[in-house]
């Protein structure tokens, strides 16, 4: 048996009807997996959401599944997104999937080398810009207004309706929502869509609780927790190299309500959660899904966790997006010639 699409484990619950077509990719049903080591240095349990198991390596499928659909449904020519890598290697791969063409338009330089292989190997037309994130969505907002092109950033609420399956799946792993969730915070579209896709659960009736839901920004790109828009944004972690987030404020408004917050992380602190999580746990993961373990750990050291709290930190994209961070911080290779002696020697001398 082939892999049940997202849209029909979830379809009561997703905008799609009859008409729809589904294209999938297998996306969703990722792991949720416990994180021993990690959980005891925290003094709380700390669980992991692994996204970087979706087919282009990211979250962004569980919103592009539908997004696509939606698109070929209403008879776009094409699909047009901004990112910081990880939105383009989806929305590239569904377009080809579904047999739409794909313009993808990305700040020069700053994104993950995974990330724009994947968008130029599925065929995407790539305009790289030179300028960031926050530039690039406005310049395609405005082009999706003026033809007949479907934007799939996470302004398109498809987008969102998507997002929210992550939410489901955790609470029926979990038998109901977690204590709490920690999630890195971009353009922030992901903290919100699981939000909404918390509160629909319970009050669909197939959860009873509601997380306190706490967002991590990078502090050289902390809109949010600063109060005001960042012009030039900086951090280790490109994918949420993002100055002016577009769902700023839904996102305060749903960690507010939760009884959650959003904070700020060092790069130092999300290099040091990425090598732990690496390292301690075998679980790789891109620097910006890191922040979200950096955040968890910061917020467990203060004593923001309750002792019996279950703790989930969303990974959001896979390790290998990113391989030159991998690398750099890395033991590095040792290079020796190809005689038994000088390997053993090497190993247990
Ligand atoms: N983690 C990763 C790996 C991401 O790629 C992103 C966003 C986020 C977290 C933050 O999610 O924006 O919904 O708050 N990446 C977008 C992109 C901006 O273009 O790929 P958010």
């Amino acid at each position: 048996m082939t892999s049940t699409p997202l849209i029909e484990r979830y379809r009561d619950l997703l905008p799609v009807g009859d008409a729809t077509p589904v294209v999938s990719l297998g996306e969703g049903d990722t792991p949720l997996v416990e994180m021993p080591r990690l959980s005891e240095r925290a003094g709380v349990r700390l669980v992991a959401k692994i996204e970087g198991a979706n087919p282009t390596g990211s979250f962004k499928d569980r919103g592009m599944t539908i997004a696509v659909s939606k698109a070929l449904e209403g008879g776009a020519e094409a699909v047009i997104c901004a990112s910081t890598g990880n939105t383009s290697a989806s929305a590239a791969a569904y377009a080809a999937r579904a047999g739409l063409r794909a313009a993808v338009v990305v700040p020069e330089g700053k994104i993950a080398a995974g990330k724009l292989a994947q968008a130029l190997v599925h065929g995407a037309r790539v305009l790289a810009l030179d300028d960031g994130f926050d530039a690039a969505l406005s310049i395609v907002r405005a082009i999706a207004e003026r033809h007949n092109v479907s934007l799939v950033n996470s302004l398109n609420e498809f987008r969102i309706d998507g997002q929210r399956t992550a939410a489901y799946e955790i609470c029926d792993a979990l038998g109901d929502a977690p204590d709490a969730l920690c999630i890195p915070v971009g353009n922030a579209g992901n903290v919100s869509a699981y939000w909404l896709g918390f509160t629909a659960y319970r009050d669909a009736e197939r959860s009873a609780r509601l997380p306190r839901l706490y967002g991590f920004q990078a502090e050289g790109a902390a809109p949010l927790v600063g109060g005001a828009p960042v012009e030039r944004p900086e951090t280790v972690a490109t994918a949420i190299r993002i100055g002016k987030p577009a769902r700023g404020q839904q996102a305060l408004g749903a960690m507010a309500e939760s009884g959650g917050a959003v904070d700020a992380v060092s790069d130092q602190e999300i290099l040091d959660a990425y090598r732990a999580l690496a390292v301690e746990e075998g679980l790789f993961c891109e620097p910006a899904s890191a922040a979200a373990v950096a955040g968890a750990l910061r917020r467990a050291a203060a004593g923001g966790f309750g002792d019996d709290d279950t703790v989930v930190c969303v990974l959001t994209g896979h390790g290998l997006k990113d391989p030159d961070t991998a690398i750099e911080g890395s033991a590095g290779l040792q290079r020796m010639p190809a005689r038994l002696e000088a390997v053993e020697e090497a190993l247990f001398a």
